[in-house]
């Protein structure tokens, strides 16, 4: 069986509806904090926080775990400047105890969800696995200490992980099942399509002097399906023999804001209001990631590299939900 931590928010809830398609077992442990219980269709849902090891010494003495899939964290970057603990205590801490548990319980596969958080401000575009990771954030610091402590762990102990950086996740289920629903929600497509209804008044642009053709920021959008096929991908992997690794998940081009917004406004027939504001700090310009070695390595390949497409998921599910 599959434990999927985390399995009740966004993206391993995706994960999960893909692995039980392809004839896994799951088990979902999550605490609810940000995850919700109508997004867990599929596998067998465990109520359990990571903060208490005796919620996860439980799960595993229940269920014959054979992979751990990770994706429960705390999301919100600007939180963690301003509330470094909360983040050390949840993204770093609590891992800590499930990886515990896993070695105790002699578990040996392990798939996380880091991030491109953990490069900071790149150096070079597109961003390879090899890029200094330099965070600037405590939750890029958090991720990049997970991902430390892996590689210290796997030479150790019996435990083989893949830690898997995803850029912007997109999208949603094209069975318009489950979708992205962060509250509160920060991420743009979800924005922009609130901008697009009765949601939200306008969607603000931060900054349109970049040095960027149009003079917004450029972000790489991977849609939330590519991802879960990375995932399975990952896990037969390590499965097969697979040597610890990292992969960069992303779609490989960047698309600015101002693009995305003007093919949300095509894609929904709605107009869109815009404001344009003064820059954020710590917004690097152009943020686009390089996943050749997840296609070659893993055989990964990503089907939804049209812009129109991701948001076009994405707007089914915002239209079901909203
Ligand atoms: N969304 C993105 O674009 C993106 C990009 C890079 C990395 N990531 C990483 O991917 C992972 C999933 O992101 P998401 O967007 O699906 O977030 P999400 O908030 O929708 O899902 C996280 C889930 O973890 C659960 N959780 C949190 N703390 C827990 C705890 N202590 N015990 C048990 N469950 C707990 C929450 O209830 C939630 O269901 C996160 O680790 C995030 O850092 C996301």
């Amino acid at each position: 069986m599959i434990l999927i931590v985390g399995g009740a928010g966004y993206i391993g809830s995706h994960i999960n509806k893909k692995l039980s398609q392809q004839g896994y077992e799951t088990v979902v442990f999550d605490n609810l904090s940000f995850g919700h219980t109508d997004f867990v269709k599929w596998g067998i849902f465990h109520r359990g926080d990571l903060s208490d090891i005796d919620n996860i010494r439980e799960v595993f003495k229940k269920y014959p775990i054979d992979a751990v899939m990770h994706f429960a964290a705390f999301t919100y970057v600007g939180e963690s400047v301003k509330d470094p603990q909360k983040y050390y205590l949840n993204n770093l801490r609590n891992t800590l105890n499930l990886l515990q548990v896993m070695l105790e319980e002699e578990v040996k596969y392990f798939v996380f969800s880091s991030t491109c958080a953990t490069y900071g401000n790149p150096e070079e575009i597109p961003i390879t696995e090899s890029h200094p990771q330099n965070p600037i954030n405590p939750y890029g610091k958090a991720k990049l200490m997970v991902e430390q402590v892996l590689a210290d762990y796997s030479q150790a102990y019996n435990l083989n992980y893949v830690s898997l950086r995803y850029f912007n996740a997109a999208g949603a289920d094209p069975d318009v099942e489950i979708g992205e629903l962060h509250e509160p929600e920060t991420h743009l497509i979800p924005l922009i399509l609130d901008a697009a209804t009765d949601r939200r008044g306008n969607i603000q642009i931060f900054g349109t002097d970049y040095p960027t053709p149009d003079g917004t920021c450029i972000r790489d959008y991977i849609h939330v399906m590519d991802l879960a096929d990375a995932h399975i991908k990952a896990l037969e992997y390590l499965q097969s023999g697979g040597e610890s690794e990292v992969f960069n998940l992303g779609n490989g081009q960047g698309f600015s804001v101002r693009e995305v917004i003007e093919t949300a406004r095509k894609v929904t027939g709605r107009k869109i209001e815009v404001e344009e504001v003064d820059r954020r700090p710590g917004d690097p310009p152009v943020l686009v990631g390089s996943s050749d070695k997840a296609r070659e390595i893993l055989d990964w390949n990503p089907q939804y590299h049209d812009l129109s497409l991701i948001i076009e998921t994405a707007w089914k599910w915002h239209q079901k939900r909203f």
